[in-house]
């Protein structure tokens, strides 16, 4: 037997093997891997780069997600194995819906979906809360090679109109509410207000009546979703090609307007079914659960379609970390489900932590069952990953991904090659990936050195192959900067054993509980009070919500700053980006400061607010400035430490 270093080192080196042949030969890597899915025709060609730098995966080959994930299953013998627990302790409800029942429902929805016109490459937009109609919804679109783009709950009409003008939907699929803690938010009413913003119209709205609230249905265009889908025939899947879209995932840029990352079938399932195993050691029966939102990438990937394609039992959980009703609301579900792998966002974590120091709540439950936990979504503080490891006493695995990747870029790999966990990094570089930090000119740099966190193209499957409608946009976005190279927006180091540590971001992006949200959108939306000269929004450090945005305003002459302004600066954001912006800090300043070329000194005023050591470019146009900026930055209860 070997001895524990002997495994690790084992490990090392099977982990190198696997990334040299990744690199070195993707077709041959990643074609063995194809086989973890069904194809209507098994691709030949496993890597397309005739186009490059926009590369496709398994261009020939010919498939369904749909039936990947659910009828395979069925076929197989396995109809009675749960595919979903809906766990919902907002409403009280619990659900186990098996894999058969999906099916049913799977093709009787897309069955209805095709009724109102919904064929292949049709877009249809989601938006829906965490109920199980939104899997069927998700899944019945992939059935039949439509396209669908979630938009998630907690987004105002004015995201989910821009939304809806980019994908340019034939269909929207909603629900009369979502729940949440504070009680019911009515969906309905943003999606009127979307629809009445958003130049790009529909013919249809397939709206799910939730008993804890009614929507009025607009006639004519809205359809009661019970009543079309018991009259619909069952639809049977049908093949798609590999590079066919299978969904849009609007995500944050730097710029207000959101970016479309695509998603195309092949890749994606190959990808997923393949990370199940080697990155969260899930095999068929096992229990998953992703304590996400359909709405993020995690939920698409972990929610849905990871465990599912792989025929495993995935929980579908309505409610939080917290006062639903407390802390050991995590642990029971794991208990309650005998999850074997848990992935939720550090910010979930810390939550717990904040209600319950000692975790008294948490180990009121049994989750023996409990593999390991994983976190990602924002960077992992040493200190939530400690106390989570010591609270359940299990392994705690942070990994790096995001929604451009749609699965981990670095992990720790439990089902394949686990190796000695550092708190604060998401461990090495998965096989197919190849990280690299760079400088200013694009040299790497030295191992310990802080730079850019770039991969190498090709990126792996399941990554975005181009932005919807916009392959200049993906190209200036990511592939520009560096040629060769996808710009992540993350900068970081690699220490000597090549663990990476993501630090923070390049860009205007902030991390808010999980949620990636841009200071470019917010300024916009708070540009528009007739009130504001000029504004800066940068994201200070939060101890529950990792970020928080905070917004300094130069008002008009003439303009009061009073609270109702606040009030009404803090109410806009709210009404145009949505709750889960919580945008709650913001302040007068008589100017922000700026270099001579006029450009303004964010990153100065995140430093200065995070009292982390303050560099003064010699470029600032007036160096006074500052010293407006942390009396204002003190009025809020940050930057407390006076800049040297
Ligand atoms: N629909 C409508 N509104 C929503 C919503 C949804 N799907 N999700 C969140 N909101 C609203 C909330 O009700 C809240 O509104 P409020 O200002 O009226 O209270 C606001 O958006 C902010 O919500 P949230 O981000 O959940 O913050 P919180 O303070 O209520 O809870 C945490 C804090 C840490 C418990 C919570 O953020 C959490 O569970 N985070 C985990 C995040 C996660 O899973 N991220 C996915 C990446 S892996
Ligand atoms: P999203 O696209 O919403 O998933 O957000 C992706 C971004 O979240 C990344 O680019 C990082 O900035 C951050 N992020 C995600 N996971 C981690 C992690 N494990 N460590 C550090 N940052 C992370």
């Amino acid at each position: 037997m070997s001895s524990p270093t002997n495994t690790v080192e084992a490990n090392q080196q099977q982990l190198w093997q696997l990334q040299q042949q990744a690199t070195q030969h993707p077709q041959q890597y990643w074609g063995q891997h194809a086989e973890l899915i069904d194809w209507v025709n098994v691709p030949s060609t496993i890597l397309d780069d005739s186009n490059a730098p926009l590369y496709r995966w398994f261009s020939d080959g010919v498939l369904n997600t749909c039936y990947n994930a659910v009828d395979r299953h069925v076929e197989a013998g396995h109809g009675e194995r749960i595919a979903i627990h809906y766990d919902s302790p907002v409403t009280g409800q619990q659900q186990s819906v098996s894999y058969a029942e999906l099916q049913q429902q799977v093709a009787q929805l897309a069955g209805c979906l095709q009724q109102l016109g919904a064929n292949k490459g049709d877009t249809v937009v989601i938006y829906m809360p965490m109920v199980v109609e939104t899997v069927v919804a998700m899944l019945a679109c992939a059935r039949i090679g439509a396209v669908h783009s979630v938009v998630f709950g907690g987004f105002a009409a004015a995201e989910l109109a821009t939304r809806i003008d980019d994908a340019k939907p034939k269909l929207v699929l909603s629900a009369s509410c979502g729940i949440e803690p504070s009680g019911t938010v009515a969906y309905k009413p943003l999606l009127d207000a979307a629809l009445a913003q958003s130049q790009h119209q529909v013919e249809h709205c397939l709206i799910l009546q939730r008993p804890q609230l009614s929507a009025e249905l607009t006639p004519d265009r809205d359809l009661d979703w019970q009543q079309s889908v018991s009259a619909a025939p069952l639809a049977d899947w049908i093949p798609v090609k590999a590079t066919d879209p299978l969904y849009i995932l609007y995500t944050s840029g730097t710029t207000g307007t959101p970016k479309g990352v695509v998603r195309d079938n092949g890749g994606h399932a190959v990808a997923l079914a393949w990370s199940m195993q080697a990155v969260y050691d899930i095999k068929a029966g096992d229990t998953f659960w992703a304590a996400s939102d359909v709405g993020w990438v995690v939920g698409h990937s972990y929610i849905v379609y990871g465990p599912l394609l792989v025929g495993a039992s995935t929980v579908l959980y309505e409610g939080k970390p917290v006062g639903t009703p407390d802390s050991g609301a995590f642990a029971r579900v794991i208990e309650q489900y005998q999850v074997r792998s848990f992935f939720t966002a550090p910010t979930a974590m810390r939550a717990i932590k904040r209600d319950d120091p000692a975790g008294a709540q948490c180990r009121r439950y049994n989750t023996d069952c409990l593999q390991a936990i994983y976190l990602a979504g924002e960077r992992c503080d040493p200190d939530t990953l400690e106390w989570t490891s010591q609270v359940f006493g299990k392994p705690v695995i942070d990994h790096w991904w995001q929604t451009e990747t749609g699965w981990a870029i670095c992990a720790n790999l439990q089902g394949l090659t686990p190796l000695p966990i550092k708190a604060g990094s998401p461990a090495t570089a998965i096989p197919g990936y190849q990280v690299e930090v760079l400088d200013e000119v694009g040299e790497q740099v030295a191992a310990n050195q802080s730079g850019a966190i770039a991969i190498k193209l090709p990126l792996p499957p399941g990554t975005l192959p181009t932005l919807w409608g916009n392959d200049q946009r993906y190209i200036d976005s990511y592939l520009s900067r560096y040629p060769g190279y996808y710009l992540t927006g993350d900068a970081g180091y690699l220490d000597d054993d090549g663990y990476l540590y993501v630090m923070s971001r390049l860009d205007d992006i902030i991390n808010v509980a999980g949620h990636r949200l841009s200071t470019g959108r917010f300024e916009e939306v708070l540009a528009q009070h007739p009130s504001v000269a000029e504004v800066a929004v940068i994201g200070v450090a939060d101890k529950l919500k990792g970020q928080l945005p905070l917004g300094l305003v130069v008002l008009k002459a003439g303009a009061i700053a009073d609270q109702q302004l606040d009030a009404d600066l803090i109410g806009l954001v709210r009404e145009q980006v949505g709750p889960v912006a919580a945008f709650k800090l913001v302040t007068v300043v008589e100017k922000l400061p700026k270099t001579r070329s006029g450009k303004i000194l964010r990153g100065t005023m995140r430093q200065m607010a995070d009292n982390k050591p303050v560099k003064v470019p010699a470029t600032i146009e007036d160096p006074a400035a500052l010293e407006l900026i942390q009396q204002a930055l003190a009025r809020l209860g940050y930057g407390t430490q006076s800049v040297a």
